[in-house]
């Protein structure tokens, strides 16, 4: 198998043939013309392959996906127009009426709605339990959940979950994992190798990684996959040609940017550390982080994303992200510039304040997300406003 960055510029994009383009074109169609009534009935019967019409597939979109499953070293792979398009039609491939479910308590904010309003409306049990629970874990799959559900790291306190205990437990109840791996990025970690079932990706972030594009993926075995791509079909939330075309873009140096990310990130961690007006620091390459072990065990790199705690009043953090300069106040991630927001106000707004209280998201905690800036800027810029709260 060749190496990340030959995958990210290389797989799924043949030269195309009739013109030597060296870029995949974009297949900016909703439908497909045949010269015969038979061969197209063929295609639409499953018979034969082909494209019929761009809610079902696209050229352009599924060279996208043969890109993501090489990266995520699975058999096939399926976009979405959002990471929530994503998650959502994944479990309702799955998961029915009177099926269970188990998440953890961790959950991005729009998930965590999923999980806690959409799915019981629907008739679905769900169990929550605390991130890193064992006991608990172990106790909800007795209830023999169709989905285990989890966040690894988690957003935005970035809790490490073990990938390969969960698929064990999961897996002797007779249930699927499922990993939301946006946070990590394919580049740092591939959750199938450690038992997962089936991957997510809010691809708005790392995968595209410039901000651009609003995206979401699947990735897994056929079987999964193809099950989840059935019901994209009617459900709709396939991708637009166009905005794959650009993740196809951005996915061409992912490699090469979460590995700066990786070690900017490492380096505004250890600085942050050290700093007298902050708290602590959640970075899983932080040898005091709690879990490093278990991140030195599945994670090839410990990614972009870390938080931490300033010490002072809600204020006071909000102050702080008004006075960075080169990092933007913003919500999501993954991108090329560094961003910074406070959870509990943006994208955990949604989450009660018990639960918000027991995952830890303090009005005080900021969510940073490191970009490919230049280390020595990013620390100066942060040092500075940390200076003026
Ligand atoms: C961990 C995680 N999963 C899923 C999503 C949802 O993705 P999207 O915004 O692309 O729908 C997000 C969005 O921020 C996220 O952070």
């Amino acid at each position: 198998m060749a190496g990340d960055s030959t995958l990210c510029v290389h797989e799924g994009e043949p030269v195309d043939e009739t013109t030597g383009s060296v870029v995949t074109p974009i297949y900016q169609t909703s439908t497909f013309a045949f010269h015969d009534a038979e061969e197209l009935s063929e295609v639409v019967r499953g018979e034969k392959s082909g494209y019929v019409y761009s809610r079902w597939s696209n050229p352009t979109v599924e060279r996208l996906e043969q890109k993501l499953a090489a990266l995520e070293s699975v058999e096939d792979s399926a976009f979405f127009s959002s990471g929530m398009a994503a998650i959502s039609t994944a479990l309702l491939s799955i998961v029915k009426k009177g099926d269970s479910v188990v998440a953890i308590r961790d959950l991005y904010g729009e998930t965590y709605r999923l999980f806690t309003e959409f799915l019981p409306s629907m008739g679905i049990d769900v169990s929550l339990i605390d991130t890193n629970d064992t006991e608990a874990l172990a106790n909800a799959v007795e209830r023999k959940p169709k989905v285990v559900y989890i966040e690894t790291p988690t957003n935005p306190t970035m809790k490490v979950v073990d990938i390969a205990y969960t698929a064990k437990l999961a897996h002797e109840a007779g249930s699927l994992l499922f990993v939301d791996n946006t946070f990590a990025s394919p580049i740092n970690q591939r959750p199938v190798k450690h038992g997962a079932d089936l991957v997510l990706h809010s691809a708005t972030k790392c995968i595209n990684g410039h901000a651009d594009v609003i995206a979401g993926a699947v990735a897994g075995s056929k079987e999964i996959v193809s099950k989840v791509r059935k019901l994209r079909r009617v459900l709709g939330g396939t991708l637009d040609p166009h905005a794959a075309w650009l993740v196809l873009r951005g996915m061409k140096t992912m490699a090469i940017r979460v590995r700066a990310q990786n070690s900017n990130a490492m380096r505004l961690a250890e600085y942050l550390e050290d700093h007298p007006k902050v708290k602590f620091v959640h970075y899983p390459g932080l040898k005091t982080h709690p879990q490093h072990e278990i991140a030195r065990k599945q994670m090839s790199g410990y990614g972009c994303m870390l938080s931490f705690e300033i010490k002072g009043s809600m204020a006071q953090a909000m102050k702080f992200t008004e006075s960075v300069k080169i990092a933007y106040l913003a919500g999501s991630l993954g991108g090329v510039e560094t961003l910074v927001s406070q959870p509990s106000t943006l994208t955990h707004a949604q989450m009660k304040d018990e639960d918000k209280k027991r995952t830890g998201i303090s009005e005080t905690l900021i969510r940073v997300s490191v970009g490919i800036e230049d280390a020595e800027d990013i620390i100066e810029d942060f040092g500075r406003a940390l200076e003026s709260v």
